[in-house]
């Protein structure tokens, strides 16, 4: 077989057979080929798209190429919960110690932040000592101890994924459907969950910015995890404005915490009860509805707090840190607020911007390899819908100096829409994918 024939097929518009694709990704692992005959592939792909049995043969030849996770030594049945990424999404710090409360077997690999979106493992690490790095044997004998770890992917999971995501970055490949999909659910494959529940974001803060697209790439990430014999369900949110009051590692860490305890938003709340009840019946544990008063107890009576201590200090994490109110956790070295120019309705929050703003205060990377600064980002101080007076801080900037507030200001700037009528309440949920 030649490379050469496989990019042939693609480029006319045929579909890769099982056995090309296999050549493909055994080649691609071993250096066997050209980079630009790679990048034609890819391009071909981009332009050409993939059939559905295609698309799960890529898939699972690129979850092959490196290590398969195997839990089938835990009890019960684990169920990964995945988002296609947002600004201030902390939901994966809620929804897995919450999940593990109601009893779902919670073993979680996580990523890190990509471009003005966070990583749950970013934020996670602004715990003073917490390890995200543990050996197969540590991470399952977590989960069978305390039935919850969250963990960073190994390196030597999907190396196909890695090769390709650094060549659509440098080929203007990135925003291709089945390649996003392809990406994403031979990650989710290989760390070996059986049942895969996934946050499909839509709008300003999101990778997919309308909702036809978002429902393209559920459909195409849904129709992978079934064809490999991985039940998924896809929920689509609303990522037009950032999740909840905080964008930033150990900002949102706090406000995690404060959900977790039953006092965090109402929005971050209601996605994470309607999260870990759909997690619960992936698992078995009864239908999704039935769950919501009982979840909701869990937070109220510290249930669901007790289970992120438990898990923060098995991974080594410093618990008091976190915990103890007079700590300086996530106190940054200079604050400022940005007050309103006006008064009115704050009618919207564009995620975009304070997702680029709060990378600028130092929470995300603008090269790869950047150290991060835990305690920087943004707290909103005015949610959207509220009224505010010309003067009134609408959101606080947190930073290490008054040079970073300086270059992050004027996004945040652009950010606030002002109306005189209050807006009407954004549909949070939507759609679901099955
Ligand atoms: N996240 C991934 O892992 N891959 C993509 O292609 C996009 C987002």
């Amino acid at each position: 077989m030649l490379i050469h024939d496989i990019i042939t097929t693609k480029r006319d518009g045929g579909a890769l057979s099982s056995s090309q694709i296999e050549f493909f990704i055994k080649g691609l692992v071993g250096g066997s080929f050209g980079e630009e005959q790679v990048a034609a592939l890819l391009m071909a792909i981009y332009i050409h798209g993939m059939q559905e049995q295609e698309l799960v043969n890529f898939t699972l030849g690129m979850a092959n190429s490196g290590e398969m996770l195997d839990l089938s030594s835990l009890p019960g049945i684990p169920v990964d919960k995945h988002s296609t990424g947002g600004v201030g999404d902390k939901l994966t710090l809620v929804v897995a110690p919450l999940a593990a409360a109601a009893g779902v077997t919670v073993a979680k690999m996580s990523g890190r932040g990509l471009g003005h979106t966070g990583g749950t493992i970013d934020k996670l690490e602004a715990i003073p000592g917490l390890v995200t790095e543990l050996s197969e044997e540590a991470f399952l004998e977590q989960v069978r101890q305390i039935k919850v770890a969250i963990i960073s992917q190994s390196a030597s999971l999907v190396p196909a994924d890695k090769i390709l995501y650094d060549l659509r970055n440098r080929t203007a490949t990135v925003s291709s459907i089945p390649l996003i999909a392809s990406s994403i659910m031979s990650k989710k494959l290989a760390a070996g969950c059986g049942k895969i529940l996934l946050d499909v974001t839509v709008g300003q803060g999101a990778f997919m910015k309308d909702l036809p697209s978002a429902i393209a790439l559920a459909e195409a990430m849904v129709a992978i995890g079934n064809g490999a014999g991985r039940e998924t369900v896809a929920i689509l949110t609303n990522m037009d404005e950032p999740l909840g009051y905080t964008i930033g590692n150990g900002l949102e860490v706090k406000e995690a915490m404060q959900t977790l305890a039953g006092s965090g938003p109402e929005e971050l709340e209601e996605l994470a009860l309607l999260f870990v009840s759909e997690m619960m019946q992936l698992a078995g544990l009864g239908e999704a509805s039935s769950h919501l008063s009982y979840l909701r107890q869990l937070l109220l009576d510290g249930t669901a707090l007790q289970f992120f201590r438990r898990m923060v200090e098995a991974q080594g994490g410093d618990a008091t840190a976190v915990f103890d109110h007079t700590s300086t956790f996530a106190l940054a070295k200079v604050t400022q607020p940005y007050l309103a120019p006006q008064s009115g309705y704050v009618s919207k929050i564009n995620a975009l911007l304070l997702g680029e703003a709060a990378v600028l205060l130092g929470a995300g990377r603008l090269n790869k390899g950047d150290t991060l600064d835990m305690a920087a980002g943004i707290r909103l101080e005015c949610g959207r819908g509220k009224f505010t007076q010309i003067g009134e801080p609408l959101c606080q900037l947190h930073a290490a100096s008054d040079a970073l507030i300086a270059r992050a200001m004027p996004l945040v700037a652009q950010a606030f829409t002002f109306a005189a009528e209050p807006p009407k309440r954004p549909q949070q949920v939507l759609g679901r994918i099955i």
